[in-house]
């Protein structure tokens, strides 16, 4: 009687030690936000915001600094619109004031895009504060 009960701590040990083993391996779901940093950060055909757009360190000046783009307070809705086709927001051509500077409106569309990206983009910008 008391082996029957040693082997079945046995199992019960080493079934609680595999479940243990299985859920650290488990993988991590990553948010929107997190998505959309790997994705700007990628060779993706399309993604292309660094040649403008300075986050932290990294990328040029033709377009506003978006390392704090939370703080404009722009919806998701907006900066997936300004992803895609920002001509809907800014007339082509012309001088936009954005965050105190101008700029000549030139963002090219980003048509090529899914929708899933434009959200994850668009999650992103919006985590930066
Ligand atoms: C060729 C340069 C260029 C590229 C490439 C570019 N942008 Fe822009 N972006 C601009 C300029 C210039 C503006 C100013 C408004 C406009 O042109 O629509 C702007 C505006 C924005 C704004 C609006 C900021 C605000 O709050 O008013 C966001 C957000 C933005 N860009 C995100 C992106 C993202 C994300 C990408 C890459 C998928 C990207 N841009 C690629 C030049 C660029």
């Amino acid at each position: 009687m008391k082996k029957g009960l040693t082997v079945i701590f046995i199992v019960i040990v080493i079934v609680l030690g595999y479940i243990a083993v299985h859920a650290l391996n488990a993988p991590v779901k990553l948010s929107a936000a997190q998505l959309g940093k790997q994705l700007i950060h990628s060779n993706k055909k399309g993604i292309d915001c660094f040649a403008c757009h300075k986050i932290g360190k990294k990328g040029g000046s033709v377009g506003p600094n978006l390392s704090k783009e939370a703080a404009l307070k722009h919806s998701i809705k907006w900066l997936e619109v300004q992803i895609a086709t920002p001509s809907k927001n800014f007339k082509p051509g012309s001088t936009v004031k954005i965050d105190g500077k101008s700029y000549m409106a030139i963002m090219p569309d980003h048509k090529m895009l899914s929708k899933k990206e434009l959200f994850e983009l668009a999650s992103y910008l919006d985590s930066l504060k």
